[in-house]
């Protein structure tokens, strides 16, 4: 096959939900479609469980399980699609925040009983600062929920999204009777069986086909008429570039349990959604289709037998093809690398490829190379844009409890903060370590590592910060820049990468700071000058 058919049959795309919305239930009956999986319930859900016998444990089945799942692959109507899996629980918020800067798209899962939640909220915003085509999925239609207007209106408002549908429920919960796909005009009809479901797509010639009343029975099919009405006066005409442009995002329904609606959803996201995008360089904007191979490291994974001890960088391609056994440029390190045995994934398995294609994803094995947003080029020296750090929620000091022991402690924090599990900062004034995390949970699962992996004890203490912010002003020799760092010396920190980094204690100073200061910019996210990309 010809390199550019390759890049066109290519769809990598992440599956972003709130946790219970059906993320994992999708996925798997994506992955049923694909042929890539036999069963239902192959597909491990990556949640921390809440009140799990050993948080420990915990974490390292939750580790366990997102190794094996963090890119599933499958074959679709001869697509090669590419799902990058994304942690639903919020502690975890940055992992998927970095993985949406290796998609193309989005599917966006929402529970029609519960709406628009938080954790969507977020990250709908981060797809939002990007572009990336969303495509929202309104699932558990088989349960009551709110009115499908109601709902939609709802993501307007709360994702600020602009929204299309291009199916449409009849009905809902105890009476949902079907689907109606709007651009097909056919009619999906439900019968609560995953196996029968997708035999019972019936054609109809148009809306006032009196086949559609003997389907779904005269009430449900005026009702749908009226709706379908409203929504041709409501909502914009479906438009790809729009939706290329993340300007329109269009909308499906179904019920991801029974297996009812997937495959339209899938039918359209395969139709509708981009293979590989160009990517921005600090240098230049790289085609997928260059010749020359690029691409970053998005993700990096620890291995989970203590005794070896090499990680697992995840790299999606951006250009060219990368080869087995070739050598390739480390940009950061100037350093040629060659990889013998370098996996792709697919549904549950990993294997040693020869070659991957622009919008894949594979696995090098490291011994400490890698950090994440490093770039790796056939030669050119380019740097893939940042990969943003956001402002921590959680600060502590952390302290080494055995004086042994200080090497290791230092290695084993120096490499958890390259795998991006939490941040590091130095304290301007006296040199002590804070670590910043999204969720408390990252503080055990530190602990847990340096104590199992790394040998080392470490213990915490409690830092008041509200926000920390990344400090940046045109003129570094100015007085008022000078002054702000002799009266703020005490909240002042340097980032891993040498940033200086100011820690608010409150929003009320935060607030006093920035209007003391105009001249100085205080920024929530550490690419402050690369965060749209
Ligand atoms: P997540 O990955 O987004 O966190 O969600 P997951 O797929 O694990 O689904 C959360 C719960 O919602 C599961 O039930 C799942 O069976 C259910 N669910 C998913 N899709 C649908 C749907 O279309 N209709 C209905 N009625 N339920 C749906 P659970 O009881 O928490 O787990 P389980 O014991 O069934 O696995």
């Amino acid at each position: 096959m010809k390199f550019k058919d390759q890049i066109a049959r290519r769809r990598t795309f992440g599956i972003i939900s709130h946790p219970d919305a059906g993320k994992t239930t999708l996925t798997e009956k994506l992955l049923l479609y694909g042929g890539a999986i036999q069963e239902a319930g192959a597909v491990k859900s990556n949640k921390i469980k809440k009140g799990a016998a050993s948080d420990f444990m915990e974490i390292e089945r939750q580790r366990g399980i997102s190794v094996a799942t963090s890119v599933l692959a499958f074959e679709y109507d001869n697509k090669k699609i590419n799902i990058l899996d994304t942690p639903g629980h919020k502690d975890f918020a940055e992992d998927t925040f970095r993985t949406l800067t290796a998609v193309d798209s989005v599917i966006v899962v929402i529970d029609v009983a519960k709406g628009v939640e938080e954790q969507t909220e977020k990250l709908v915003e981060v797809c939002r600062m990007r572009n990336i085509p969303i495509i929202v999925f309104i699932n558990k239609m088989d349960r009551e929920g709110k009115d499908a207007f109601d709902l939609m209106d709802e993501i307007e408002q709360k994702l600020h999204l602009r929204v299309t549908p291009l199916s449409f429920p009849i009905g809902m919960g105890y009476d949902l009777k079907g689907i109606y796909n709007i651009g097909k005009k056919n009619v999906n009809l439900f019968t609560g069986d995953s196996v029968k479901q997708r035999k019972n797509l019936i054609s109809i010639n148009n809306l006032t086909d009196p086949k559609l009343d003997e389907l779904v029975g005269s009430r449900a099919a005026e009702t749908l008429r009226e709706e379908i009405e409203l929504v041709e006066g409501i909502y914009p005409d479906y438009d790809r570039q729009e939706y290329l442009d993340g300007k329109l995002q269009p909308i499906f329904f179904g019920s991801a349990l029974h297996n009812f609606g997937v495959k339209e959803l899938l039918d359209g996201f395969i139709d509708i959604a981009p293979s590989p995008r160009p990517k921005k360089a600090e240098e230049r904007i790289v085609q997928p289709d260059e010749k020359e191979f690029s691409g970053f490291v998005f993700k990096i994974h620890a291995n989970m037998d203590p005794r070896h001890r090499d990680r697992l960088a995840f790299v999606k391609v951006v250009s060219g093809v990368f080869e087995r056994n070739t050598a390739y440029k480390h940009v950061r390190l100037d350093k040629n690398l060659k990889f013998s045995s370098p996996n792709a994934f697919f549904a549950e398995k990993k294997e040693i490829v020869d070659e991957s294609f622009p919008g894949d994803i594979v696995g090098l094995h490291d011994t400490g190379n890698f950090k994440i947003g490093d770039t790796l080029t056939a030669g050119e020296d380019l740097h893939y844009k940042g990969i943003p750090s956001f402002s921590p929620e959680h600060f502590r000091y952390i302290n080494n409890a055995d004086p042994m022991k200080s090497k290791q402690l230092a290695k084993g924090v120096d490499q958890l903060m390259d795998e991006g599990v939490a941040q590091l900062f130095t304290l301007e004034l006296n040199g002590r370590k804070v670590i910043g995390t999204v969720g408390a949970l990252q503080f055990e699962v530190i602990q847990y590592r340096l104590e199992h992996e790394y040998g080392a004890t470490c213990s915490y203490e409690n830092l008041n910060v509200h926000k920390a912010c990344w400090v940046d002003t045109a003129d570094k020799n100015s007085a008022e820049f000078k002054d702000f760092k002799r009266v703020k010396a005490k909240f002042l920190a340097h980032d891993k990468r040498g940033q200086l980094v100011f820690f608010a204690d409150s929003a009320f100073s935060l607030q006093m700071t920035q209007q003391k200061y105009p001249s100085i910019k205080f920024h929530f996210v550490s690419e402050f000058d690369s965060i749209a990309e």
